[in-house]
């Protein structure tokens, strides 16, 4: 019978041996946090070791400046361009798993705004930024590296995370203090990247021939979904050949949000090349993180991307994840399998799957593959 032969395929796939499950995090730092900030404003002219990379992992080199991720014109989807514009989507998400959309629906202002409450949180005295410095148990907060390995080559960036969704783990008070503005801003900031996020859950659904409301309901729906922002502050950097802002990775959630000062620094993996993404005025990119590629069976596929740093001007970048509910499992979506498409990734929790991230730390897609069954 066809239902049985697809559950025999499934299991012999599983069966080729689940990967461990994630190691139990330490709950703290293994070394004293050092703000890249500071170290920067003492004005060093050489980069401390433990931000210089391996010669083979240097950001030189590969780098592709002829290609440009997709631009995509929102506003198409409301009008006579709308299957136009869910085509271009549709194409992106399957050649890039990147693009830059304008006319989101994120007022200018909006975007300015939550520019100038986070560029002003990173303008305070470090003692009033060191109040909210976070740990590993959490990462809510002040922050200044991912995973807890000891001795790893560390990242040239500062950053401040929190979540907005769902409501009940949103602590408010765990949100800068100041400036004062941050939290109204940001809030409304986050509302408008969620609608964006709703937005973007529906045409993946629909291009992919599911249900309008699937992907949105596979997160856990408007009340259960996760959203959290990351403020990324990269200062200048005296030898930024030899490092990253933010090292090679693709992103675990499901959909990220990214806004971008006018300071280029993102790269987005093509084969074996690295592309710049070109600031564009107002622009929201957006990638698909690991657990879109796993409720899609791999139809699309998160993407790897870095950040690289320069010796003259601050870079910052605000980011929001659209993540499903923590402790929903997710699997690829039932009607995207069976016959020649069997199962690719196993089901886990959003919880289980971040653990090992945050354990440690951005490895490329060394995680999303090792659950993936075929590679
Ligand atoms: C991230 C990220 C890139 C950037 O925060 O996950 O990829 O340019 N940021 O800040
Ligand atoms: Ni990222």
């Amino acid at each position: 019978m066809a239902p049985a032969q697809v559950a025999c395929c499934d299991s012999s796939l599983f069966s080729s041996g689940p990967p461990p499950p994630p190691p139990s995090p330490r709950f703290e730092w293994p070394e004293p946090i050092q703000r890249v900030q500071s170290i920067a404003e003492s004005g060093i002219k050489c980069l401390p070791p433990r931000y210089v990379r391996p010669v083979e992992e240097r950001p030189s080199g590969h780098v592709l400046v002829e290609e440009q991720i997709p631009l995509i014109d929102m506003s198409g989807l409301l009008d006579e361009r709308r299957a136009k514009t869910m085509e271009e989507i549709s194409d992106a998400c399957k050649k890039w798993g990147f693009f830059q959309m304008i006319n989101h629906g994120m007022s200018s202002e909006l975007l300015n705004a939550g520019r100038d409450v986070s560029r002003r949180f990173f303008q305070l005295p470090l003692e009033e930024k060191q109040k909210h410095a976070n740990d590993p148990k959490t990462y809510v907060g002040y922050g200044s590296r991912i995973g807890v390995q000891k001795g790893v080559v560390l990242d040239w960036g500062d950053y401040y995370y929190h979540h907005f969704l769902p409501a009940s783990i949103r602590e408010e008070h765990k949100w800068p203090s100041k400036p004062l503005e941050y939290r109204p801003t940001m809030k409304e900031y986050c509302n408008g990247a969620l609608q964006v996020c709703r937005t973007l859950l529906s045409v993946f659904s629909q291009n992919l021939g599911l249900p309008p409301k699937y992907l949105e309901e596979a997160f856990g729906g408007e009340e259960d979904m996760g959203i959290c922002a990351r403020v990324n502050y990269y200062p200048v950097c005296p030898q930024p050949d030899l490092t990253f802002g933010l090292s090679p990775h693709s992103d675990p959630g499901g959909i990220t949000i990214l806004l971008q000062n006018d300071v280029s620094g993102l790269q987005v993996r093509k084969g074996d090349y690295w592309v710049p993404v070109r600031p564009v005025p107002d622009a929201l990119i957006i990638n698909l993180g690991d657990q879109i590629e796993i409720l899609t069976n791999g139809i699309y596929k998160s993407v790897e991307h870095r950040s690289i740093v320069n010796n003259n001007k601050e870079r910052m970048s605000i980011v929001i994840f659209c993540n499903p509910d923590g402790d929903k499992k997710v699997g690829p979506a039932k009607d995207l399998i069976g016959g020649s498409n069997p199962v690719k990734y196993r089901q886990m929790t959003f919880n289980e799957y971040r653990m090992f991230i945050r354990t440690t730390g951005t490895k490329g897609k060394s995680y999303v593959n090792s659950i993936n069954s075929t590679s």
